[in-house]
């Protein structure tokens, strides 16, 4: 059984632990009953249990009382790069959860696999964009994820720039604040607010004020470095820019190729080391194929 999943960019500047829009960049991984564990097509130190797409089967077992029982996990395309914001943990852990809903016949709802997976991950907005497709708002409150699908005008034109540096989320999260002020949490859900309808209506000016944040950018920052450049180039092109999730990859948004293309040729003579990848919304989600 194959699973194709999608990876995704989180937060989009102010919607942080909330917003996510899902990618045509997939991993496929199959998994077939087997008497043990087994992991191949990865990295030696994926191959233990602590596998995030082992941890999804597992935990969708757990979820009905079951035992686990032995997985053969192929990874087959790893297109989603690891530890760069681009979601691949949720993916991973969505596509175990949802191996594990069609082998052990487990008939979890999408929305039940959300709330599993989102117990592991600790937050939604990754995992609805990988589960759903599309852009999506999903909030997680005692255990149970309420999503919504948000409107993305056709006319966006997405850039992922990739660093040729890892940043863990376990990182990027322990640079935050526990708390934070009247004004930046006024900031931040104002913004969200006029961000929804800058993507819905394609609105680019609407969307280069509404896309500013306080809550996380500012701290994560300094861990990215080269990030003033992107935001550089993103401006001059007439395009703007934000950390997809918690980095190091920045997403470059812009309303036509025009913009893209040049903030492309700007950043690679820039970081000939980086990878510069054009993304269009993925509006599947998770598929499963025998
Ligand atoms: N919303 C999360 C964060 C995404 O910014 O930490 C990373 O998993």
């Amino acid at each position: 059984m194959l699973v194709t999943v999608p990876g995704s960019s989180s937060n989009l500047g102010p919607g942080f632990d909330c917003l996510g829009i899902a990618w045509k960049l997939y991993d496929r991984i199959a998994f077939e009953p087997a008497g043990s564990l087994v992991i191949t097509g990865c990295e030696e130190r994926f191959r233990g249990p602590d596998n995030l797409a082992y941890q999804g089967f597992a935990a969708a077992f757990a979820e009905k009382g079951l035992p686990v029982p032995g997985v053969r996990i192929e990874f087959l395309q790893c297109d989603i790069p690891v530890s760069r914001g681009l979601g691949s943990s949720a993916a991973l852990l969505a596509a175990g959860a949802a191996a594990a809903n069609e082998l052990g016949g487990l008939q979890l709802s999408g929305a039940e696999l959300l709330d599993i997976c989102t117990r592991i991950e600790g937050h939604p907005d990754n995992l609805a964009p990988s589960i759903f497709g599309g852009f999506t708002a999903a909030v997680c409150e005692n255990g149970k994820a309420v999503t919504a699908s948000c409107a993305l005008h056709p006319s966006w034109r997405f850039l992922a720039v990739i660093p040729d540096f890892e940043l863990s989320t376990a990182e990027a999260r322990r640079v935050l604040p526990d708390s934070f002020s009247r004004s930046a949490a006024v900031f931040n859900l104002s913004r969200t607010a006029l961000l929804l309808q800058a993507f819905e209506n394609g609105d680019m000016d609407l969307l280069r004020f509404s896309l500013r944040d306080r809550i996380h950018q500012p701290y994560r920052l300094p861990l990215i470095p080269g990030a003033d450049r992107v935001f550089a180039a993103a401006e001059e092109a007439g395009a703007c820019a934000c950390i997809s999730g918690a980095g190091s990859t920045m997403l470059v948004i812009a309303d036509s190729h025009t913009a893209v293309e040049s903030c492309l040729t700007a950043l690679s003579v820039a970081f000939p080391a980086w990878k510069l990848i054009k993304l269009e919304p993925d509006t599947n989600g998770l598929q499963i194929s025998r």
